[in-house]
């Protein structure tokens, strides 16, 4: 049966001490839990925290990355870099977008140079609540997919996991189930149109905005939904333990 991912992003915050016993505290409540668990500390903590969870069940990601390998790039870190503790990469979080500027053509550098060095990219897509109230939601995936995935192999796209973020479910409400639903069998279309239904079928799609311990048993279901994309509810070991928990995901 295919595992559910739950993924903690802890964004900014947390020194490598407190991301260490955040860490070590989510390892101890979720050793019966089935789904694959992954936490992402900022850089700083990310050596500490794969030290502390060596043993565990627990898989740790980064935040970010260069898609250059190496040289001249001050305050950035590469693929390489990350490979030594992390197998997950998030790439194209909506606050990198619309903080930092990054386009899909820059992400889509990211996610090529991600799977070349063997980890496995959190390709985060998602309309602005403009895009959703003009109708343009399904624009607005089918583009980031198509300039986000361009060059990417038909053997590597199912190695990246789609995390469908609706900017505006971020930190606020978490959108419903049909929303979600229809985003995620959207994505799923644009995958087999831009690949085939093998790989449309085999990638994992989540959905990450306002993820709880009580909405999360509402919207995953294997065949279309599998996973998760945790901010804020990760911060806190019972509350993400909890998520991690709930039965039927
Ligand atoms: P949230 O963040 O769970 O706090 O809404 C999700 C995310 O930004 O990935």
């Amino acid at each position: 049966m295919v595992k559910s991912i739950l993924i903690g992003n802890w964004k900014m915050n947390l020194t490598a001490k407190e991301a260490v016993k955040l860490a070590t505290e989510i390892d101890k409540l979720t050793k019966d839990c089935d789904a694959e668990i992954v936490l992402i500390p900022s850089a700083t903590a990310l050596n500490a925290v794969s030290d502390a969870l060596a043993e565990s069940h627990i898989s740790v990601g980064a935040q970010n990355m260069h898609y250059e390998k190496e040289g001249k790039f001050t305050g950035e870190i590469s693929g390489k870099m990350i490979k030594e503790f992390a197998k997950y990469v998030i790439i194209g979080h909506s606050e990198r977008r619309l903080g930092f500027q990054e386009d899909n053509e820059f992400i889509n550098k990211k996610i090529k140079a991600a799977l070349e060095v063997g980890l496995c990219p959190i390709l985060c897509i998602g309309e602005q609540r403009d895009d959703r109230e003009n109708k343009n939601t399904k624009k607005v995936l089918e583009h980031e997919l198509s300039v986000g995935l361009k060059g990417v192999t038909k053997d590597k796209v199912t190695k990246i996991i789609i995390a469908y973020e609706p900017v505006w479910a971020i930190g606020t409400t978490i959108a419903t189930v049909a929303e979600i639903d229809e985003a995620s069998g959207y994505i799923r279309f644009i995958i087999e149109k831009l690949y085939d239904a093998e790989s449309a079928k085999k990638i994992k799609v989540i959905y990450g905005g306002s993820v709880n311990h009580e909405n999360i048993g509402s919207f995953i279901h294997k065949d279309l939904v599998e996973g998760a994309l945790v901010g804020g509810a990760s911060l806190d070991a019972k509350e993400f333990s909890a998520i991690c928990n709930v039965k039927n995901h």
